[in-house]
């Protein structure tokens, strides 16, 4: 059955995590001594019982991960507000020199135009029959950023300041800032493969800060606001802002233009984290795509190579849920591992991408996620990887779990987008 001797290759790729002793304090980067913890068993119930088939995944096994990531990772997240609002606030028919529709919603989280709210940019591809598929996805440096249009509004919120000292000043966006990170974007590109591209700035929902939380979503929901005392397994700002992707494909689903079907998530680094979590929390989004998201993202924890959870729980300490903390020095102890964050997608598509100089990020436990994701796939009959062994660079391999190392240091790149737009197609336009 291809179901147990997938299972046999991962637990063989899982031996091949040679020995060491103590976990380091300093950074590991030596393959050989990555350790030997073992995985938890993603077709392994609470109560013991093995998953077989597919239905049992669906029906039984899958809520129970999804629970404990919630439980131990990024904490539990409130549903759809009930009162939510859009506001199409510009529109441009006539984009990117007539290629595309441009325009901005505003999405008032808590349906009172002075709370919180969110921006959403579009793109629409002018001259082709809709509804289109659509990628949706985090910024990091507000949507005129994004593209160096200069009719996109300027970002008016809180923003780390830039290190060139003129994009961002006083933590606020200047004008040097437009088009600032348009080559992780590829507008162009995505608008001519007959994509539309939404994203929002991520500092919207909550400025990325320990006490962002204090300004953010997250307070404005809580009854007692910047005085909350949040519960162990309460949402980090990795589920605020997965949250505010989720309130963007909502409005996705209100516009004709397109198909709310096929919209594929996507994300870098942390807001790959963000985006590999908004396509497990949410399974609407028919696609998800984790570019660079290393440990907290597609990196198997269990693995000492690159960043480890101690170091991102020291660092980022309001990115994950109180509970996190605990596994920083003992990954062991995680109930789950990021191979069943992978298999949350499942049965979906899903793709992960790498970059060999990105080695913080652990490429190769990138890849690990991915193929031990492989058995849960193997339930619904759909191929992963399709590979035995962690690809060369440049070699992207892949069927329902697509991936790929390239060249190159972290970041999104042309390459990237191009397999990702490969990607999409195959699966979209079956
Ligand atoms: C830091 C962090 C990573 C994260 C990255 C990013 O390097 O340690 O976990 O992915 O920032 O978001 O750029």
């Amino acid at each position: 059955m291809q179901f147990t001797k997938l299972l046999a290759a991962g637990v063989l790729l899982t031996a091949c995590l040679s020995a060491s002793a103590q976990r380091p304090n300093t950074t590991n980067y030596d393959e050989s001594k990555v350790g030997n913890l073992p995985l938890p068993d993603p077709l392994t119930c609470a109560d013991g019982t093995k998953v077989t088939d597919a239905k049992t995944w669906q029906t039984k096994r899958r809520a129970e991960v999804l629970r404990l990531f919630e439980t131990h990772v990024y904490g539990r997240s409130p549903g759809k507000p009930a009162n939510l609002v859009f506001e199409v606030t510009k529109t441009e028919p006539k984009a990117l020199g007539g290629q595309a529709t441009r325009k901005e919603i505003a999405i008032y989280l808590t349906g009172k135009k002075d709370g919180p709210r969110l921006d959403l940019l579009l793109f629409v591809p002018n001259g082709v029959k809709g509804p289109v598929p659509a990628f949706l996805g985090c910024n990091f440096n507000g949507n005129h950023a994004v593209h160096a249009d200069p009719g996109i509004t300027l970002n008016p919120r809180w923003m780390r300041n830039s290190p060139d000292k003129k994009s961002v000043v006083d933590n606020r966006a200047t004008e040097a800032s437009r088009g600032s990170e348009a080559s992780r974007w590829q507008v162009e590109m995505i608008i001519a493969k007959g994509y539309a591209l939404a994203t929002y700035y991520y500092g919207d929902v909550e400025p990325d800060q320990a006490e962002g939380w204090k300004s953010g979503l997250r307070a404005a929901l809580a009854k007692d606001g910047a005085n909350t005392q949040f519960a162990p397994d309460a949402w980090g700002a990795i589920g605020a802002w997965a949250w505010g992707l989720s309130r963007g494909l909502d409005y996705l689903e209100t516009d004709k233009a397109i198909d709310a079907k096929r919209v594929a998530v996507i994300g870098h680094s942390r807001l790959g984290k963000t985006s590999l979590w908004a396509g497990a929390s949410d399974e609407r989004f028919a696609l998800v795509i984790s570019n660079n998201s290393g440990e907290g993202g597609a990196s198997i924890s269990r693995r000492d190579f690159g960043e480890t959870i101690a170091v991102l729980n020291k660092n980022f300490p309001h990115w994950f849920c109180g509970n996190y903390k605990q596994y920083s020095d003992h990954p062991e102890n995680l109930p789950v591992d990021m191979h069943e964050l992978v298999a949350l997608a499942a049965p979906r598509p899903i793709y992960i991408a790498s970059a060999e100089e990105d080695k913080w990020a652990d490429p190769k436990g990138e890849f690990l996620a991915g193929k031990f994701a492989e058995p849960v796939y193997a339930l619904f009959g759909k191929k992963g990887t399709g590979v035995a062994e962690w690809p060369p660079v440049n070699q992207p391999v892949g069927d329902f779990i697509g991936y790929h190392v390239r060249t190159g240091k972290h970041d999104v790149t042309a390459y990237d987008w191009e397999h990702y737009l490969r990607f999409a197609d195959r699966h979209f336009r079956k």
